[in-house]
């Protein structure tokens, strides 16, 4: 026994597995012992129970095998490598010395701040010492300007006028709750409507191939699309049977796509992307089998705003009786009135759910999004009924319960506002603002432009490999610019709204000087810059150690506030 597990070793190995090793070896013996001496009865029931941990065991290599294919031989490799307890015991140290570190370094930043507050006030304050107090908290918060934003995305809406009007429609709504609508019917009107223009904008029409789209409204995107995939998971094992449900991304899909995986548990199969970083078609229909119940594109995806292949993804879909999703949630109000565009919506017959946030180009404020599907039938799956509940019979529509009428109120005062005419200047605005962006890109010596699609996301990286793009960004940060920073490939990108499309220009100039900054650091960093951990995350081939270091992060975040 010892011979086999010597000649499994590599020398370097050795060292660290060894005390492991030897420690699955002297149960082995031992356990060989105990079956010499056993009686046979216990022999028979051993052969049962070994029979038994067989055939669990080959399901167990079964789902190994079916996890690497979703999440790549290295992931087996790490995971193995890290069960063992020394790995284990020394990756903890690591991560435990670098949190530590952090920690003390934000608590640091936060020492001149007044102490939080732990427990409620004993007598309640006056009306004005609250707003006082109130517009203490908000000032070091970034400001919100109507213009001449260097921030990607964020903060849609240019128009002072509206944003006042969406406070003051929100206000007088805030205390109502589209689940009582007997008491509230004019937001669950509002609700109606909003859903209803949208799915017209979106395609919807009665000779159209989706003349039934119907919808709910959901607190954003990530919402709309949990609850769509929901949705379509219980559709897809009532009327197609399948239990072991998989749905297909590429690696542009959102994060939101992991999250409804993980809540719903349901397989992710990741795919690629082509040259220009649509999702791969190719490997779309090499993916496709009989538990997929789900393709999801994106309209376009967040990291290098290239526009899917909607109808070319829907035929397949059509093909292979799945679900086609469609995120729409960053362009659901932009690409409508792009000319460039094919049609991407329900004006493609296949496409059987999308998700559009009103909160991003839709121009209301956050905390509004809209679910559509193409049938009654699809949507009833994202409700939930309780017959059994000693509260009453139940039924609700949504994940939330109770939901803010005045989220639904501030939206419809947003569309009704911008119209047609509203949004088709908007997106004027923002492509035109791309297509400068691009044009000036392409004089930068050192930066490419990636993904030919022009939407209003456009994302470079560096073609020259001696010029680190993380290093860029941290010049840009001191510039004042608040870039969406991307991996795999590093990249950045600015997603281009009402508020920032005028500084373009500016950004073409910064850029220009970054990249000779940068140039000029050879290979020297940024003070305080964090290409470094950009580099280092995005080159960790240990994604799980990363993701378990990304939540120790999250606490910190939590706590030094
Ligand atoms: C913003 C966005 C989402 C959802 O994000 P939320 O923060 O939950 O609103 C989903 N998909 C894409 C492409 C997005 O840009
Ligand atoms: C919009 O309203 C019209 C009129 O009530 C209705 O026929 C249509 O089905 C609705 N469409 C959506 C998408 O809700």
């Amino acid at each position: 026994m010892t011979t086999a597990y010597s000649a499994m070793m590599t020398p370097g190995m050795e060292s660290a597995l060894e005390p492991a090793l030897k420690l699955l070896a002297d149960h082995l013996i031992a356990l060989d012992k105990r079956l010499h001496d056993a009686r046979p009865s216990y022999v028979v029931i051993g052969a049962g129970v070994s029979a038994t941990v067989a055939i669990q065991a080959f399901y167990y290599l079964l789902d190994l095998r079916k996890r690497c294919r979703t999440k790549g031989a290295l992931w087996l490799f790490f995971e193995s490598v890290k069960a063992l307890p020394i790995v284990k015991g020394l990756i903890a140290a690591e991560r435990g010395k670098m949190i530590a570190e952090m920690d003390a370094d934000m608590s640091k930043k936060l020492a001149k701040e007044p102490p939080r507050l732990t427990s409620l006030p004993a007598k309640g304050m006056s009306v004005d010492a609250v707003l006082v107090e109130a517009a203490q908290r908000k000032r070091k918060d970034l400001e919100w300007t109507p213009t001449g934003s260097l921030m990607s995305g964020a903060v849609y809406m240019a128009d002072d006028a509206h944003f006042k009007m969406l406070s003051s429609v929100y206000s007088s709504f805030a205390h109502s709750n589209p689940l009582h609508g007997d008491a509230f019917p004019a937001v669950v009107r509002m609700e109606n409507e909003v859903v209803n223009m949208t799915a017209t904008m979106l395609g919807c029409s009665p000779g159209g191939p989706n003349p039934n789209v119907c919808g709910l409204m959901t607190s954003g995107g990530t919402e709309s699309i949990l609850t769509a995939i929901r949705a379509t998971r219980d559709y897809s094992r009532d009327v197609r049977g399948i239990k072991a449900p998989e749905m297909i991304v590429a690696i542009s899909a959102h994060a939101a796509v992991y999250k409804a995986a993980d809540y719903f548990g349901i397989e992710l199969v990741r795919v690629g992307v082509d040259e220009n970083f649509r999702m791969d078609i190719n490997a779309v229909r090499r993916a496709v089998n009989g538990n997929t119940i789900l393709i999801y594109a994106s309209t376009p995806g967040y990291p290098h705003g290239a526009v899917d292949d909607i109808q070319a993804l829907a035929a397949i879909a059509k093909r292979r009786k799945c679900c086609l999703h469609v995120d729409a949630c960053l362009g659901g109000f932009v690409l409508p009135f792009a000319s460039s565009i094919k049609p991407f919506d329900f004006r493609v017959d296949g496409v059987t759910s999308m998700s559009v946030d009103t909160h991003k180009y839709g121009l209301a404020q956050k905390g509004s999004s809209v679910v559509l599907y193409n049938s009654a039938a699809l949507r009833q799956y994202q409700y939930t009924a309780v017959m059994d509940w000693s509260g009453g019979l139940y039924i609700s529509p949504s994940q939330a319960g109770s939901r803010s009428g005045g989220l639904i109120a501030q939206t419809w005062a947003a569309l009704m506002r911008m119209g047609r005419e509203g949004y088709q200047r908007v997106a004027d605005d923002v492509i035109a603002g791309a297509n400068e962006l691009r044009a000036g890109l392409s004089e930068i010596d050192g930066l490419k432009v990636l993904g030919e699609d022009v939407s209003m996301v456009v994302a470079w990286g560096s073609s020259d490999p001696s010029l680190n793009i993380y290093t860029v960004n941290d010049v840009m940060v001191k510039k004042g610019w608040h870039l969406s920073v991307l991996q795999a490939p590093p990249a950045l990108h600015m997603c281009l709204t009402s508020a920032n499309v005028a500084s373009v220009r500016q950004l073409c100039v910064d850029l220009a000087i970054a990249v000779k900054e940068t140039r000029a650091l050879g290979k020297g960093k940024v003070d305080g810059g964090k290409a470094p951990i950009y580099g280092l995350a995005g080159g960790l081939p240990d994604r799980g150690t990363v993701g378990d270091i990304l939540k120790d992060v999250q606490d910190l975040m939590l706590k030094h506030v």
